[in-house]
């Protein structure tokens, strides 16, 4: 009895994910503390990180969302026929499966480092594009990466998708090595579209991180919450306070979590003293301008071919050829 192929299948990379109780303890014993953005994302993180983007204030996810119901026709012309999809990340898939409609990929292959999600995800999509030949791939995307031999049909291209503006987590000279290692993944002649936050007025982009309803502090405290519960740490929450603003210098919002009095903190044996007015740096979001952007990219190897964005001019969607 000849079964049909199985259009969805997973490859475990088995990231490395490091140690969160080392991350912490090193990021907390640094001058200027700082914990990692990437470990927000919990459950209940996520659950919060979904509820952010339903926010009137945060107008990022709703935009681009727009911008790909109006453009992907038109950003699968750009890309041509028999594409690879590559996604990094595998979110919420909303805008994956617009892109998906319009560009029908030999294969689509997104690239996570939480592999629950990740086989969550991609079963949900196979079901939905059922002629689709989806490849989960649990790895980290923010290392180097070689992609795997998958038994997909052949493709004319890869085409990297990083929605979101993911890539703002990263400072410039971060984000300049993440591209090249994009581009490289890309190989010749391969692309990449990617989402990015645009610079704007400083009121928009500081409601957008300091929403009315409270959702985006909580998610930042609940950096915290997860420490105690995780690490069994004792970080008092009333004792702590979200902190977001727009560092203008730097091009970029940052969040904070601000000790509101002296105090100490344990986690596992590890001391931290905090100052009244101390803060752990827990997030970077930089926003470019077209052209900032453009030149990050032809630096990493990358030729800017078009862009596209909304009528406000908050977003922007880059399409970029490896050159
Ligand atoms: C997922 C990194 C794009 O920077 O806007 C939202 C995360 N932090 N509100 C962003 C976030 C606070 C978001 N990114």
């Amino acid at each position: 009895m000849q079964q049909s192929r199985a259009r969805v299948s997973f490859l475990n990379l088995k990231p490395d994910s490091g140690s969160f109780l080392q991350d912490v303890v090193a990021g907390l014993s640094r001058a200027r503390k700082e914990l990692n953005p990437k470990y927000f994302y919990d459950e209940r993180g996520s659950a919060l990180f979904e509820a952010i983007c339903e926010l009137p204030e945060y107008y990022p996810t709703r935009t681009e969302m727009a911008m790909m119901q109006a453009h992907a026709g038109e950003m699968a012309r750009c890309l041509g026929p028999d594409c690879l999809l590559i996604e990094f990340g595998s979110g919420s898939g909303r805008k994956t499966r617009v892109l998906i409609s319009a560009l029908e990929p030999v294969a689509y292959m997104p690239i996570d480092i939480a592999g629950a999600q990740l086989e969550d995800s991609a079963i949900a999509l196979g079901r939905e594009f059922p002629g689709l030949h989806v490849i989960g791939v649990c790895a980290d995307y923010m290392r180097p990466l070689a992609l795997p031999a998958a038994g997909h049909r052949p493709a004319r291209r890869h085409v990297i998708y990083f929605p979101g503006s993911t890539i703002g987590n990263l400072t410039a000279p971060e984000a300049l090595e993440f591209l090249r290692r994009a581009r490289s993944l890309a190989g010749a002649g391969g692309a990449m579209l990617v989402g990015v936050d645009l610079k704007k007025d400083r009121a928009l982009l500081h409601a957008a991180y300091n929403d009315a309803q409270g959702v985006t502090a909580e998610f930042n405290l609940n950096l915290l919450a997860r420490i105690n519960r995780e690490l069994g740490a004792d970080f008092d929450l009333a004792s702590f306070r979200h902190d977001a603003f727009y560092n203008a210098a730097m091009g970029r919002i940052e969040m904070h979590l601000v000790s509101l009095k002296e105090q100490e903190v344990n986690v596992r044996g590890h001391r931290f003293a905090f100052r009244a007015g101390e803060s752990i740096h827990t997030e970077n979001s930089c926003k470019y301008s077209v052209a900032e952007f453009q030149a990050l990219a032809r630096r990493a190897g990358f030729m800017p071919e078009r862009y596209w964005t909304d009528p406000g001019r908050l977003f922007a969607i880059h399409y970029l050829v490896a050159g």
